[in-house]
């Protein structure tokens, strides 16, 4: 993705001078109305006839079309000249974002072989809460609470997934847990999360100019946050060298940390980070990668984005240890499919295991505040049972 370029918009910053980002004043031709419909979360255009729309999860051809090609690569002209760029046979692609923070893609002819192509996924003017992934059935109110406390409890969690599974969204949620007197640091490519909390410093990578230079990798910004004292690292994802750098975070004290990256299962999660590690460029040894690996990670959140276009944490896996060569890994929550609804919707629940969890000796020793149904599914151990009359 050497020529492709993310742009910082003046216009999304001025939301932190409290004004709304707005969409207002330039002319998106077809898919206007499409970009101010908050029910809509993606629009995507393939050539001037087809627009698809992505609308709670359903992907549905819509009856939108584009005068022409030359209309289209007009409105993606026009998108890209709002950050300052060109659009042409010398960068033929481009990523940036709206001025309302939705995020952009476009790639144009000769590369795009059957005619540009526009993809945006739409800014969530109001982010998902965990209530809200609650009631969509993405998780429970138990395994919302359990997560909640290895968040406080300084877990280093991974949230794992497909493309456009819902992993940036997880991983603001989780975000939310943190309490407000920890300084977070935020590593994006392109500054998606939207944090409440007040103490947080918000970083994003540059990539190189046309001529080459000048690019800021996620990789050098996760070295820098090294040095800003931060209680916590959020890394946006991680999809290359930096996942060593990650690592070795975890490991030195920065506990707490959060990421994403892209993988089908955990054990897939565990061999993909394997792989980032080697981009690094630091020769290490399979086993001392998998140690790094195994001390570093306690939580693997699984996401997937289900047939019926339901996004669902699959599992909460986490891990526990090393028996030789092999990372051990343990469900904690798993989702079990049960059929289908008259709609076609899948149904199921995402259930404990019954394995009790080795993070909850964390969460209590820590003095974790956490939720009743937590407390009863995984009790304290340490703590007295006045309900016999004696200490267990
Ligand atoms: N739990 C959910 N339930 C329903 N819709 C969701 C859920 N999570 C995310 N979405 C929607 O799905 C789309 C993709 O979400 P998100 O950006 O979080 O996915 P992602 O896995 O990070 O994608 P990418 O791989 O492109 O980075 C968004 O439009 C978002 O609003
Ligand atoms: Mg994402």
């Amino acid at each position: 993705m050497g020529s492709t370029v993310t742009f910082h918009l003046a216009a999304l910053e001025s939301s932190s001078d409290g004004q709304e980002p707005s969409l207002a004043g330039h002319d998106y031709g077809a898919i206007t109305q499409l970009l101010h419909d908050d029910s809509i979360s993606e629009v995507m255009v393939n050539g001037p006839d087809q627009v698809y729309i992505e609308r709670k999860g359903q992907l549905t051809l819509s009856d939108i079309k584009f005068a022409s090609e030359a209309e289209l690569i007009r409105v993606i002209r026009e998108i890209a000249a709002f950050v300052g760029r060109r659009i042409d046979d010398e960068s033929p692609m481009v990523d940036c974002r709206l001025p309302d923070g939705s995020r952009v893609n476009a790639i144009i002819p000769p590369l795009a072989i059957d005619g540009a192509s526009l993809t945006i996924r739409k800014f969530a003017r109001d982010p998902f809460s965990v209530q809200d992934l609650i009631s969509f059935g993405t998780l429970t109110a138990e395994a919302a609470g359990f997560l909640e406390g290895c968040v406080k409890a300084h877990f280093n969690i991974l949230v794992a997934g497909g493309t456009g599974s819902g992993k940036t969204t997880t991983l603001n949620v989780l975000s939310s847990f943190i309490p407000d007197n920890e300084r977070v640091v935020t590593i994006e490519d392109a500054a998606e999360l939207q944090l409440r909390q007040p103490h947080k410093v918000r970083l994003e990578s540059r990539p190189a100019r046309i001529d080459g230079t000048g690019r800021i990798s996620i990789r050098d910004l996760v070295v820098n946050s090294l040095r800003m004292r931060p209680d916590r690292i959020v890394i946006g994802e991680c999809r290359s060298g930096e996942a060593l750098d990650m690592l070795q975070a975890m490991n030195t004290g920065h506990d707490g940390s959060l990421t994403t990256i892209q993988a089908n299962s955990p054990r897939d999660t565990l061999a993909r980070l394997e792989t980032l590690v080697l981009m690094s460029g630091v020769d290490l040894p399979q086993r001392a990668i998998r140690e790094q690996i195994a001390s570093a990670i306690h939580l693997i959140v699984q996401q997937s984005r289900l047939r019926d276009g339901s996004r669902r944490i699959t599992n909460i896996t986490e891990i526990v240890g090393r028996e030789g060569d092999t990372i051990t890994l343990q469900d904690v929550f798993l989702f079990e499919e049960t059929g289908l609804d008259g709609n076609g919707r899948i149904q199921g629940k995402l259930s404990p295991t019954g394995i009790r969890p080795n993070a909850m000796a964390k969460i209590y020793s820590r003095k974790v505040a956490i939720s009743p149904a937590l407390a009863a599914l995984f009790p304290d151990r340490k703590a007295p049972d006045y309900t016999l009359g004696v200490r267990r």
